[in-house]
């Protein structure tokens, strides 16, 4: 398993490899206290019950076997399996799907796809995208699975009842219950009684695990069984990742590391934090991590109630191919930045360049290299670049991309956010700021109940033509 570890590279943060924009063994020193309350507070509360989402590893073990013989039993009959879902209820997913299976999955005739069913993720309440959906998928040979832990976010319970009433008619109403299940709180919404009522299969997410750290309960791991993917081995790498996250010396904890490292930089103004993996695999990793970290650490107010507006902002990228987009900015622009990089040692695919073109200096020299040397490569001149140009910069291996793996990624930027949180003495676990939004827009839509807030935006200040142009 120890071979199987994920690892985190943070040469390039220090002073004696970056320059002045680096950190030294001071700065890490001058925060121990707040590590140490940090460390106290995590522990503490996970004693408490109070991280539900850090026991999904064991907490889920049975209801992974219960998921695998539903799919098991649904598979046959089944040509798209479909998510509706938004924000936590679909960037895991979307993650674990392209990390973990064939990346043109949906294009392979089935046999190729292993007689698993097509997934789509429908995270939009996009009127074009939905529609289109209708072109490519037969509802009566589709799974629609929807993702709510509240069991009430308006663009997941609208797709549904779109949805619903487009099977409705197709099949007739005895049959929707074969086609629809829901992930949702066994406790709170309208889902679990509507899954009652009409009679629907429902999986639960446990009560305290909120929607962008439950990737490991059904949330992500019945769409991920009926793909086809080892759910078993998912949670496995989330539990070895725990171990490793168990040790109370952040010097030998990669995931305090990395918190520990991003709150430093953010107190010296590197707000912006960049994850850019190496590998189309990750590529949507990214996008999970972008959801994780802003919504947990952009926050108004602290644990006291003080007014803080903190927060570092996270950015996406690719490599290769954004250092054909955004490295220009990352090696020369404002030193505002701390860019991981996450790279696979060994790709499971590979390709051999044709010694062509010998006598054209520009291609020849490429001529029998491996597209996975040269992707490695690419990342290990960037990070060469970046450090050269004083540009702090970590990188998280992975040995293989694997669910094994991806269950330790997922775990660790779980246990990063979740103490950096503490460190920043704010609650990574909640977002009053989207709140907003929605009770406008519940106003707009005429809500019962939400008659204040709509005489509260009929009085804001019409917007001037002259600024219209
Ligand atoms: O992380 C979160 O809690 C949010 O991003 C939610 O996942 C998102 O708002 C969707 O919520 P729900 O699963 O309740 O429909």
């Amino acid at each position: 398993m120890e071979g199987l570890r994920i690892k985190l590279d943070y040469n390039n943060v220090m002073k004696e490899f970056t320059g002045e924009h680096g950190l030294i063994q001071e700065n890490f020193e001058n925060l121990s206290e707040k590590i140490e309350k940090a460390k106290k507070l995590i522990e503490e509360k996970r004693k408490k019950g109070m991280l539900e989402w850090m026991e999904l590893p064991y907490s889920q073990r049975e209801t992974a076997k219960e998921i695998i013989q539903y799919a098991e039993e649904k598979r046959k009959e089944t040509e798209a399996f479909i998510i509706l879902g938004i924000g936590g209820s679909a960037l895991g997913p979307m993650a674990v799907q392209q990390a973990l299976n064939h990346p043109y999955y949906n294009e392979l005739p089935r046999e190729k796809r292993g007689g698993f069913p097509r997934l789509y993720i429908a995270d939009n309440i996009d009127p074009e995208r939905l529609t289109g959906l209708f072109d490519i998928i037969e509802p009566s040979k589709c799974i629609f699975n929807v993702i709510s832990k509240s069991g009430s976010t308006s663009e997941t319970m609208s797709q549904f009842m779109i949805i619903r009433e487009i099977i409705r008619k197709a099949i007739g109403d005895e049959k929707l219950k074969d086609h629809i299940v829901f992930t949702t709180s066994g406790e709170k919404g309208s889902l679990i009684k509507i899954a009652e009522e009409e009679g629907y299969r429902a999986f639960l997410i446990p009560e305290g695990v909120g929607g962008r750290f439950s990737q490991l309960s059904p949330v992500g791991l019945l769409p991920a069984a009926f793909c086809g993917i080892d759910i078993m081995e998912l949670l496995q790498g989330a539990a070895f990742m725990d171990t490793v996250c168990k040790n109370q010396n952040e010097f030998e904890n990669p995931a305090y590391m990395y918190a520990i490292i991003s709150y430093l930089v953010m107190a010296q103004g590197k707000n912006i934090s960049v994850l850019m993996p190496y590998s189309d695999q990750l590529k949507y990793i990214a996008d999970w991590y972008v959801q994780l970290w802003a919504e947990s650490l952009g926050k108004r107010l602290d644990n006291d109630g003080k007014q803080v507006n903190l927060g570092p902002t996270p950015l996406k990228a690719l490599g290769v191919t954004d250092q054909h987009s955004q490295l220009q900015l990352f090696v020369e622009g404002p030193f505002d930045k701390l860019i991981t990089f996450m790279a696979v040692k060994n790709h499971q695919k590979d390709l051999i360049i044709p010694k062509i073109y010998e006598d054209i200096p520009s291609l020849g020299f490429l001529g029998g290299k491996s597209c996975s040397s040269f992707i490695n490569t690419q990342k290990t001149a960037t990070e060469y670049a970046l450090t050269k140009a004083g540009r702090i910069n970590m990188t998280i291996e992975l040995p293989e991309v694997s669910p094994f793996t991806i269950g330790q990624v997922l775990f660790f930027f779980e246990v990063a956010v979740s103490f950096m949180g503490e460190l920043m003495n704010i609650d990574a676990f909640n977002q009053p700021g989207v709140e907003e939004s929605k009770n406008a827009s519940y106003a707009m839509f005429g809500r019962p109940g939400y008659e204040e807030k709509k005489k509260e935006l009929d009085a804001k200040p019409h917007k001037k033509e002259e600024y219209i142009l």
